[in-house]
């Protein structure tokens, strides 16, 4: 564990680009894996998240050449994976769990999914009750809700689900369990979350149907090798994005971002906020939508944040919170429960870092409410052993009066191992 300290910034100028999509780099890999011929990955993210995903199929036979630079996988169709001999272990990755899950429900082999201290607490019975539904077999710990899990593949039969959360790990689950499955599988979520699932199902040739919250996918439909060039993480940009609204003078070109509308609530919010956010020369790119972005110091003012933008703002809480510390007024943010349950309680861990900046925060049940101030304090700050807990406290670090320290930055290489040196590429002191 070692600690890092950032210094405040004069301004922030510079053109960047960011770190491949986690979620997509993820996808890619499993989809990839199971589909018939060779799958080309050019820009997927070399985190820790993505590589343990990486490693648990390759420890289930399938042969993947890095050389560097691009991923080719032999997809061995949908029932081409080996048994793995040992544990896999998905780190701190709830993608790779939670969608591992679904797709080795259905396989014809044993297997067993661990993850680090932090993984081991989340909940996976949201993915187990439908599963079981679907006829799998899994156990875990604390009556199926945790890890580590035992999964004893079997034959599936499609269902009808309705989430009660809007959950791309949930939703993407049972879809990859239902290639595996007889007849359709469809899924309901309350809000649309992510859907690169579904983007990339459609990609490798899959059939599948997705409409507003809805998505139904056809047992036995196989997919075939695609060449997939992975967008930079909007929520790797989000830190980034963030920093130059709030240091003066501030103006960053985040070149090649993906900026599919599921994602893209973190630009809602700041724009609603005031933030000058330009998305330049829109494009697709393997089916998903990209843009680069031009980011201009802004003043910001407080907002109310709730309903159908909050999952596709999920993953950004932290640092918008950030953004909102530094905004004139009160923001208040409601339906977040979700951020409770991630990487650690995301809401507790932004609550007590922002009152050692000096900022007013009152917890809710499911969100916050704080008052901006016009200036941060230097502190030492906790990353609760969270990536974007660290990362955003770093760019809160960036326009306070001191130093901020986080005690912990080595999860920050979960999802984005270069964020430390490109921060201090940007940052004119
Ligand atoms: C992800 C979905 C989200 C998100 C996570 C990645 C994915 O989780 O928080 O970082 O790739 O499907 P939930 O689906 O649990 O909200």
């Amino acid at each position: 564990m070692h600690a890092y300290t950032v210094q405040p910034a004069r301004t922030l100028r510079g053109e960047i680009t960011v770190p491949g999509d986690k979620s997509i780099s993820h996808r890619s890999i499993m989809l990839g894996s199971i589909a018939r011929g060779e799958t080309v990955v050019r820009g997927f993210l070399r985190g820790e998240d993505n590589i343990a995903t990486l490693n648990a199929f390759r420890a289930m036979g399938v042969a993947v050449a890095d050389d560097g630079e691009t991923l080719r996988i032999q997809g061995k169709g949908l029932h081409g994976l080996e048994e793995p001999t040992d544990i896999l272990d998905c780190g701190n990755s709830g993608t790779s769990m939670r969608l591992m899950t679904g797709l080795l429900a259905g396989q014809r082999f044993f297997s067993v999914l661990t993850g680090d201290q932090y993984l081991r607490k989340r909940p996976m019975k949201r993915v187990l009750e439908p599963l079981s539904r679907m006829g799998a077999t899994i156990y875990g710990r604390a009556g199926g809700d945790k890890a580590p899990l035992a999964i004893v593949g079997t034959g599936l039969a499609g269902t009808e689900y309705s989430s009660r959360v809007a959950s791309a790990q949930v939703k993407s689950a049972l879809m990859l369990a239902g290639l595996y499955a007889d007849g359709a599988t469809t899924v309901h979520e309350p809000h649309l979350s992510r859907d690169h699932s579904e983007r990339m199902f459609r990609y490798f040739g899959a059939a599948i149907e997705a409409g507003g919250t809805t998505v139904t996918v056809r047992g036995g439909s196989e997919l075939s090798g695609r060449e997939i060039l992975v967008p930079g993480d909007i929520s790797s940009a989000a830190f980034f994005i963030v920093a130059a609204l709030i240091v003066p003078g501030a103006e960053l070109l985040i070149r090649g971002v993906g900026v599919n509308p599921t994602r893209t609530g973190i630009i809602d919010i700041l724009t609603a906020m005031g933030g000058s956010i330009e998305l330049v020369d829109q494009r697709e790119v393997s089916g998903e939508p990209v843009a680069d972005l031009l980011v201009r110091h802004s003043r910001l003012k407080g907002i109310e944040i709730g309903g159908d933008v909050v999952p596709r703002a999920i993953d950004e809480f932290p640092v918008i919170s950030v953004a909102a510390a530094l905004a004139e007024g009160r923001t208040v943010l409601r339906d977040a429960r979700e951020l409770r349950v991630k990487e650690t309680d995301r809401i507790a861990a932004m609550a007590t870092n922002l009152r050692r900046a000096g900022v007013t925060v009152t917890e809710t049940e499911d969100g916050m409410e704080l008052d901006g101030v016009g200036q941060l304090q230097g502190c030492a700050a906790e990353s609760f052993g969270d990536h974007r807990i660290a990362m955003s406290m770093l760019i809160a670090g960036l326009a306070a009066a001191g130093d901020v320290t986080v005690d912990d930055a080595e999860c920050i290489a979960t999802s984005f191992p270069t964020f430390l040196p490109l921060l201090e590429t940007v940052a004119e002191r």
